[in-house]
């Protein structure tokens, strides 16, 4: 498998350098326009192999899109990341216009990739690219709910007092702060429901820490987090190389699923081969349906400030 990540920042460099040791792809190329940029990651990264035991092949571009011909996933992570105090929303007039080129310039060398949207506002910079490329829904993926859920089950493990490894718990809806759902009623230690061993109280403090999440670590670190966003996309890409039917939360186009019309935003999807093989319609509760649907409408509201 040969995957290309638009971006050689912070998130790029670790989306690239988490695939790589994972070593289920043949080739990473990394595109930047940053003259230089992405070749010196790439050698850095390259330099890293024999230490990490993999063997994937790592190239960088500065902005030579031949080189990425034949992806069979494109990942694009371009754009400005926000800084202390900004909403993701606020990206959207910069990151709109990278964004549509980026989806079009690889478009051009590898018709048939499947994209992994990262940049932010993410779910409408996935929608963005569903209505300027004409990508079916299948191979347009917005990388927000498996990232979220890992915070999710982070905050989680931390309230149980339990390993992460006993933790289950899920984020649906908008990649933003007001607009995340952790289903908390959902969430399990080792199957048994977590309201088994927190309080109420305990149970609500950890979902409001989610959905906060990426911002208090913007807050901490002067710009946006990488190390988890890298291993959440790695794993996306991975469940498509391995065509492995794995469940993850994903910004789908919706065409009438959860009551949902013509948005991309996080439900439960099963990744493969094809990308967005499923989109799995699970009960939710009437709390969480009106979550969601709350959800749904601040991402409206962002998609309306599309040039489309
Ligand atoms: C975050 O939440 C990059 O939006 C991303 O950290």
């Amino acid at each position: 498998m040969k995957v290309t990540v638009v971006g050689a920042g912070a998130v790029g460099a670790s989306c690239a350098e988490y695939i790589a040791i994972k070593d289920f792809a043949s080739e990473v190329v990394i595109l930047d326009i940053k003259e230089g940029f992405a070749e010196g990651k790439a050698m850095d990264l390259m330099q890293t192999a024999s230490l990490n035991g993999f063997d994937t092949k790592i190239v960088g571009s500065t902005n030579d899109y031949s080189k990425t011909a034949g992806s069979d996933v494109c990942v694009i992570t371009s754009g400005i990341p926000r800084k202390p105090g900004m909403t993701r929303e606020e990206l959207i007039g910069i990151n709109a216009g990278i964004v549509k080129t980026v989806s079009s310039n690889l478009l051009k060398h590898s018709p048939n990739t499947i994209i992994i949207v990262v940049s932010n506002p993410m779910d409408t910079m996935a929608y963005l690219v569903h209505k300027t490329t004409g990508l079916p829904k299948n191979r347009v993926i917005g990388m927000g709910g498996a990232l979220d859920s890992a915070r999710f089950k982070y905050r989680l493990a931390e309230a149980l007092g339990a390993p992460i490894s006993d933790v289950d718990g899920m984020v649906i809806g908008g990649h933003s702060d007001k607009g995340m759902v952790p289903l908390i009623e959902k969430a399990t230690r080792n199957s048994v429901v977590v309201s088994e061993f927190i309080s109420k109280d305990r149970m609500q403090e950890v979902v409001e820490a989610t959905k906060v999440g990426g911002a208090t670590l913007t807050g901490l670190l002067g710009t946006s987090a990488w190390y988890a966003p890298g291993a959440a996309v790695s794993e996306l890409v991975k469940a498509i190389a391995l065509d492995s039917k794995k469940m993850f939360p994903c910004s789908a186009l919706l065409e009438g699923e959860y009551g949902l019309n013509d948005l991309s935003i996080g439900v439960p999807c099963v990744l493969g081969a094809n990308g967005i093989e499923k989109i799995v319609e699970i009960s939710l509760t009437d709390a969480e349906k009106a979550k969601l649907a709350e959800s749904a409408e601040g991402v409206k509201k962002t998609n309306g400030l599309l040039e489309l």
